[in-house]
């Protein structure tokens, strides 16, 4: 009771902060892809309330679709909203573990086997504990690019979705009922690539209607997890979910969230010496058009604003230009050149 009763709901479903119900919040951070809350956090509700069944994980997901479309960025979201922070999950990539004899770094090597005593596993109980926080008791579990794993890792990973329990080397038992696992994957992405961006003379996805091409696209997700799966492992997933490409507007959202993101940084690291950043529309469609694209989604636009927004804004705090409290305008001029202006209270008088 103590451990996930429903006295815990009010901690696990407000920030500290402004008191934000944690949908809005995940619904915040997490752009465009309206499904993925619709579909995961009534796990989340259901282990807060301390109904969720016994014996198997929180509730295991294997997200799919185009790259840079937001799959890891979801279970960020999570963390940021259920625990505060994205630092809140235990992240296995398993293309680290694509060899049978590497999965020994994940559960341990049983006793008498060489490096037997070296190896401490990632996935014990200790690590995966750290990551649940005091306002929630949910780890959250990430496997990223799952269909790299290496077939015994395969083979743990059903039997963790069957039982929620993980039979580590050494015979000791990890628990994850109180876990939460998600597994993202690219299988289906070229197949999903070709029918967004169609050769000539085949219909845009646009003329399709979007409706269409999502459930198209979540068919090909789909159909590519039941060849690369067995029918077990994908009987214990609860949900797959197609990530669908982003839009203009959503990718517009994207920036803006980034923007906030530097002016949270910029107040929270300058503190006294803080001041107001502003980015022109006249920017902001140069960074959308450098950093976002079908492609790639919304993946280039982090390193795009980072050398045109930060590196040149860097260069004018560094020389010490930026008067505390000023509001600093950003804007593009001739083509790839930074404007930056400094308007300071004094000017205005
Ligand atoms: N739907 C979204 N909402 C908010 N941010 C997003 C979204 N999609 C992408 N981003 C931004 O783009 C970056 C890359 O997205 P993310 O890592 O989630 O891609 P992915 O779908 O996991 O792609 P890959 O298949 O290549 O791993 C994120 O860190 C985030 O900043
Ligand atoms: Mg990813």
């Amino acid at each position: 009771m103590a451990t996930y009763g429903s006295q815990n709901y009010n901690s696990n479903f407000r920030r500290n902060m402004n008191d934000l119900p944690l949908a809005a919040e995940f619904e915040r951070l997490l752009v465009g892809q309206p499904g993925v809350a619709r579909q995961i956090l009534p796990y989340v509700e259901m282990f807060a309330a301390g109904l969720s069944p016994e014996g198997r994980p929180a509730g295991v997901f294997l997200l799919l679709g185009p790259t840079g479309t937001g799959k890891t960025r979801s279970v960020e979201a999570l963390a940021e909203s259920l625990h505060g922070s994205n630092r809140h999950i235990l992240r296995i990539d398993c293309g680290e573990y694509q060899m049978d004899h590497e999965v020994a770094k994940l559960v341990g090597a049983p006793p008498g086997y060489l490096g037997h005593r070296e190896t401490q596993p990632l996935l014990s109980q200790a690590r995966i504990n750290s990551v649940a926080s005091e306002r929630s008791t949910l780890s959250i579990l990430l496997f990223d690019e799952i269909e790299k794993a290496a077939p015994s890792m395969m083979r743990i990973l059903l039997g963790v979705l069957d039982r929620g329990i993980l039979r580590l080397g050494d015979n000791n038992l990890v628990n994850l009922e109180r876990t939460m696992i998600f597994m993202t994957s690219n299988l289906g992405a070229d197949k999903m690539q070709k029918e967004l961006t169609p050769t000539l003379g085949f219909a845009a996805p646009v003329a399709q209607g979007k409706a269409a091409a999502a459930s198209r696209l979540e068919s090909i997700g789909l159909a590519a997890a039941k060849r690369k799966f067995s029918p077990e492992f994908m009987n214990r997933i609860d949900a797959t979910i197609a990530y669908q490409p982003l839009d203009d507007k959503a990718l517009h959202q994207i920036l803006d969230l980034q923007l906030d993101r530097i002016q949270r940084h910029v107040d929270a690291r300058l503190g006294a010496r803080s001041f107001e950043l502003e980015v022109t529309p006249k920017l902001k469609k140069f960074l959308l058009e450098k950093g976002t694209s079908l492609e790639y989604g919304a993946r280039e636009l982090k390193r795009t604003i980072q050398r045109f927004i930060l590196q040149p804004l860097a260069g004018v705090i560094n020389t010490g230009q930026i008067p505390p409290g000023s509001l600093v305008d950003m804007d593009l001029k001739n083509g790839e050149k930074i404007l930056i202006r400094i308007h300071t209270d004094d000017e205005d008088n």
